[in-house]
């Protein structure tokens, strides 16, 4: 029975052993920056004087019950009540232990709370169900889930919430942050070494929540400045399959949930920012890797529901939903290939953001838009991708449905025909949004991109639709 009990106790031990790995991605023990250093020095003092107490308490338990154990014959040993010594001794006692954790632990808790004097990299990170958006404001730049900083840098990140809780880890480099709606919380953190850190929501978001991982990738400040530099140069054109994925996804309706900064038409920010999206190395929020002939990107965007069950996209997504719009395999090959190629041409200059014009509005009378070319206006109306949010039904979609959209546009505002109204919307889409639907959505690039002809034929479509 003895054995029974010895073999049982060390196959226990040796099982909750294997709990305690060291390497793995997500390990707290690997610290790799100053806070996470800083913390994990905290855990040791705390379990340093745990440890100390468990061994003295429950060693003068053993000794006391082993030595003053019961002997045959003995009599009712004397009984105590109060003895002040002891008494003072286990208030004072506790008292010590409870120093010893609290003066470190403050001490951390102020130093961490606010990142250190010095120069730092600021980046803003919006938790988004399930994906993560990265900004670095001062450098124009916004990607979503691989995190690129440079070593030996303070990183300072203001976390907010596109929708619900969410909670920013990277156990490594530092200690958990909560995302807060209607709130901006701080964390900092710096990497020492370069490497690539797993990071993750530890943050209950929605039945995604598992599947909302990110990757920070730390590099030496030469080779991240490289990275930030090429990520404002325009992509290499697409060529051949490229080409074709490029047109896909506009007229799939990719645009209108995603931004590519090379599209001026794809400017959606539901889902995440496929800018440069060549250049990463995983797919779906750190759930896939990105193997080179894209194969998990195929899987991805063939089935996303099995990859991240609830993601918005197969929830959402016109190609998902609407069998009329379904991708053959020849259409999700062309989009893989076109994604991929998606990488920084070194031989454009980089573009600063803020530095391309602004549409210029001209002041005068609103015109009356000439009649247009109605085939025209429907080719367009399908490749600048309008349909991704608009059915020519009456369904609302992400926009309204555009069936009687003349009926409904002429009126609307006093003195503008359907035709003005119409024209006026494409030209500048946030002048006339009709509630219940979001601002800010539809591109604001159509005034340059297109012709007055084009536009003319574009309205003379939509005012056909019955
Ligand atoms: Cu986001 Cu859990």
């Amino acid at each position: 029975m003895r054995t029974v009990f010895l073999y049982g106790g060390l196959l226990a031990l040796l099982l909750l052993s294997f709990g305690c790995s060291t390497d793995s991605p997500q390990s707290t023990f690997d610290a790799a920056g100053y806070v996470a250093k800083s913390q994990l020095t905290l855990f040791w003092i705390i379990f340093g004087a745990a440890a100390f107490v468990f061994v003295v308490v429950e060693g003068l338990l053993l000794y006391t019950v082993i030595r003053y154990r019961w002997k045959k014959g003995q009599a009712e040993p004397a009984q105590i009540h109060g003895n002040h010594k002891l008494e003072l001794l286990w208030t004072l006692a506790p008292a010590i232990v409870l120093a010893v954790i609290a003066v470190p632990t403050v001490m951390s808790i102020f130093e961490l709370s606010t990142p250190p004097d010095e120069e730092r990299l600021e980046i803003t990170v919006v938790g988004h169900q399930w994906f993560w958006e990265f900004e670095y404001p001062d450098l124009g730049i916004k990607t979503s889930n691989e995190l690129h900083i440079p070593t030996g840098k303070v990183v300072n990140l203001t976390l907010n919430s596109n929708d619900v809780l969410h909670s920013f880890w990277v156990p490594k480099l530092a200690g958990k942050q909560d995302i807060i709606p209607n709130r901006s919380n701080e964390l900092w953190l710096i990497a020492d070494e370069p490497g690539v850190y797993f990071g993750q929501c530890a943050e209950f978001c929605g039945i995604a929540h598992a599947k909302m991982r990110f990757r920070v990738i730390a590099e030496s400040p030469d080779e991240f400045d490289k990275w930030a530099k090429d990520f404002l140069r325009p992509s290499v054109a697409p060529k051949g399959m490229a080409s074709q994925g490029a047109k896909l996804f506009n007229e799939k309706g990719c645009i209108a949930c995603h931004t590519i900064q090379d599209n001026p038409i794809a400017r959606g920010n539901i889902g995440p920012s496929l800018t440069h999206f060549g250049l990463r190395n995983t797919i779906a929020a750190g759930i896939l890797e990105k193997d080179e002939f894209g194969e998990n990107l195929t899987k991805w965007l063939t089935n996303p529901e099995e990859v991240k069950p609830g993601n918005i996209m197969s929830r959402d997504g016109i190609i998902y939903n609407d069998t009329k719009m379904t991708m053959t395999n020849k259409d999700v090959a062309a989009l893989v290939i076109y994604l991929g190629s998606l990488k920084p041409d070194i031989n454009k200059e980089p573009i600063i953001p803020g530095s391309s014009s602004v549409p210029s509005i001209a002041l005068g009378e609103v015109p009356e838009p000439e009649s247009g070319n109605k085939v025209n206006g429907e080719a367009l109306f399908s490749s600048l991708g309008c349909s991704a949010c608009h059915s020519i039904g009456t369904d609302a979609l992400i926009g309204p449905g555009m069936s009687g959209l003349a009926d409904r546009a002429s009126g609307r505002v006093e003195d503008l025909s359907a035709g003005q109204y119409i024209y006026q919307s494409i030209i500048d889409p946030s002048a006339f949004v009709v509630s219940d639907f979001p601002d800010n959505v539809m591109p604001q690039v159509f005034a340059d991109m297109l012709t007055d002809e084009e536009i003319n034929d574009l309205v003379e479509y939509l005012k056909s639709l019955k």
